[in-house]
């Protein structure tokens, strides 16, 4: 998979993105990942992205002009999927969102920052827009780092066995059971005989189980979706 990201500050995607799993998704040439400098585009020397809006109002709006430049000189490289504007408009990314972006080949993510971007560009070029939660970040990045995480472990051969995606939280809408590793006792406190009988039947069973109790005592909307 391939991600280009347009940004004006683009490192604040640098360490996210350059280290653990991420690297390694990297390093296996498994992902791409390519940041653009909306500031490339810019109209004058100053390097401007951004103007006042129209009828008033704080807060500037990221132009028209050099964003539509910068996505049509990528997509004369690349045929993106989805051209997604991190935004706290959009729809809530959740681990479904997520496996859905992680089948697809080209990915284009806008980052927003000050009041967001001219709303022409989310009409005319924007295919998906996405927001990590109901809060205001200060720019798109942030989020949009969050995004290419969740997207890039779940790519095949990303992850191996100890770190495999399909135990995770939220895969089955379930939340994961609690873990334990040694030792058996510590300071008293026991690991649940079960974990250590070595059998992989009960073991499977009481993990469900454990899955299930925590996720109606802390998550019960997702045992309705
Ligand atoms: N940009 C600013 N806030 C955001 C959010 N909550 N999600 C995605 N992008 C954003």
């Amino acid at each position: 998979m391939h991600i280009d990201i347009i940004t004006v500050v683009p490192e604040l995607l640098e360490s996210p993105l350059s280290h653990s799993i991420m690297k390694r998704a990297q390093d296996k040439n498994l992902l791409t990942v390519q940041t653009h400098n909306l500031r490339e585009w810019a109209l004058n020397k100053y390097g401007q992205v951004d103007d006042y809006q129209f009828g008033g109002g704080a807060g500037m709006v990221m132009m028209c002009e050099p964003l539509a430049n910068a996505i049509e000189h990528l997509q004369k490289k690349k045929t993106y999927d989805e051209i997604i504007y991190m935004s706290p408009d959009g729809e809530r990314f959740n681990q479904r969102v997520a496996n859905s972006l992680s089948l697809k080949d080209n990915l284009l993510i806008i980052c927003g920052h000050y009041k967001g971007i001219d709303e022409r560009i989310r009409q005319h070029f924007v295919t998906k827009e996405i927001s990590i939660g109901d809060y205001v970040l200060s720019g798109g990045e942030i989020a949009a780092s969050v995004v290419v995480d969740a997207i890039g472990r779940l790519l095949p051969g990303v992850l191996n066995d100890e770190t495999s995606a399909l135990t995770d939280s939220f895969q089955d809408n379930l939340l994961a059971p609690p873990v334990y590793t040694r030792p058996a006792e510590f300071r008293g406190w026991k690991v649940p005989e079960i974990l250590l009988t070595g059998n992989p039947k009960l073991i499977e069973e009481w993990r469900f189980e454990q899955s299930l109790e925590r996720t109606k005592a802390r998550r019960p909307d997702l045992l309705e979706e």
